[in-house]
């Protein structure tokens, strides 16, 4: 074993750091780090990754024997360190709780896990015939190769203009939901956002995805938004304006960019859109539009319905409907919470729609 076991692991940097460069195939990387691993360190019988799927770890790229295919999360060395999001570091596999002898050979085992945004999405094993072979050096050493392959695997998202804690598959905080982890509802509502004609304006990658990460409240709150939609009688062109009045006192990005699409389609102008975007004077609007923009921009932006604009809304509305209007525009409220806590990331190709954050009623042209 060499004396200067940091160096070693800066060498090994070195060459995954050139490995790495210019390609992003996930299983190519994973493969060519466990080969570098495995050749680089002396002394290891097997090197390899299991990566995430569901409450299991699978089989990855690896070198060495044949092993085990599938670890529960919590099961044998690797389950225990994706479990408890750190290094887990064995001098003497015979004495570890529930260790998996994939390989009867292994006497010693370190293993690394792979966290991205808070997430375990995999483990580094490597194992040795000698007994104690890993120490301190061996951990912070392949945690520095972990976290360099974590890096260039993040790169997509660094290039995309993301902050650094967004998955770039899912353009938000959280990773795009599982169809395997849903049950038979979840899973039928996942098989809706996942078809382009299934009547989700951005599919998986929108707040859609993001509310199946919690398949009850998914459950929950579709009939609500549908019913607020479709069936409270408030027509298309209402509904339209009263999104986009939300979109726009919230500074939503993202909801205003799926919405303004849907409000041309039901007609409404792209002066209208362009009043509402520019926080325009609606006196020259049907009054029947003025009333829903003016009662967006006082529920988000003043946070006081004057007398008058109440009234004028009753009038147009009636009590049933105005009451399910703002409903409405608390239901699309909710959604811009969603998309702003989890950082939903507009298709990188497209300016952003709405002005820079955050001017009040009044402060724009
Ligand atoms: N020993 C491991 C199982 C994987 S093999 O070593 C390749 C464990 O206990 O998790």
């Amino acid at each position: 074993m060499p004396d200067d076991k940091p160096q070693l692991y800066r060498d090994l940097a070195v060459q995954l750091a050139a490995l790495l460069e210019g390609e992003s195939d996930r299983v190519a990387n994973f493969a060519n780090m466990a080969a570098l691993i495995y050749h680089g360190l002396p002394d290891l019988n097997w090197a390899g990754f299991y990566l995430r799927s569901g409450d299991e770890l699978v089989l990855g790229p690896f070198q060495g024997k044949p092993a085990c295919v599938r670890i529960a999360i919590g099961a044998g060395v690797c389950g225990a360190a994706a479990a408890r999001g750190e290094a887990v570091l064995v001098a003497d596999v015979a004495e570890f709780p529930g260790h998996i002898a994939c390989d009867p050979d292994s006497r010693s085992e370190l293993v690394v896990p792979l966290i991205v945004g808070g997430e375990v999405i995999g483990v580094l094993d490597l194992d040795s015939a000698l007994p104690a072979r890993f120490d301190e050096a061996d951990r912070a050493g392949c945690e520095q190769l972990v976290a360099l392959f974590l890096s260039h695997r993040n790169k997509d998202t660094v290039q995309a203009g993301y902050p650094a804690d967004v998955d770039p598959q899912s353009r938000c905080r959280l990773p795009l939901p599982k169809r395997e982890d849903l049950d038979q509802d979840g899973q039928q509502a996942y098989d809706r956002l996942a078809d382009p004609t299934g009547g989700s304006l951005r599919g998986l990658k929108g707040p859609g995805g993001i509310q199946l990460h919690s398949p009850e409240l998914a459950r929950r709150s579709r009939p609500l938004n549908h019913y607020l939609r479709y069936e409270a009688g408030l027509g298309g062109r209402a509904r339209e304006l009263a999104i986009l009045s939300t979109a726009r006192e919230l500074d939503s990005q993202f909801e205003w960019a799926a919405h303004e699409p849907a409000a041309l389609a039901e007609g409404i102008s792209p002066e209208i859109i362009d009043a509402i975007k520019y926080r325009r004077a609606t006196r020259e609007l049907a009054e029947v539009d003025a009333v829903v923009i003016e009662l967006g921009r006082e529920i988000f932006g003043a946070r006081r319905v004057s007398p008058a604009t109440y009234a004028r809304t009753l009038q147009q509305f009636g009590r049933r409907k105005l009451v399910d209007l703002v409903a409405l525009m608390g239901n699309y409220a909710a959604t811009a919470a969603m998309l702003t806590a989890f950082a939903m990331q507009l298709d990188p190709a497209l300016p952003s729609p709405l002005p820079a954050c955050s001017s009040r009623p009044g402060e724009l042209g």
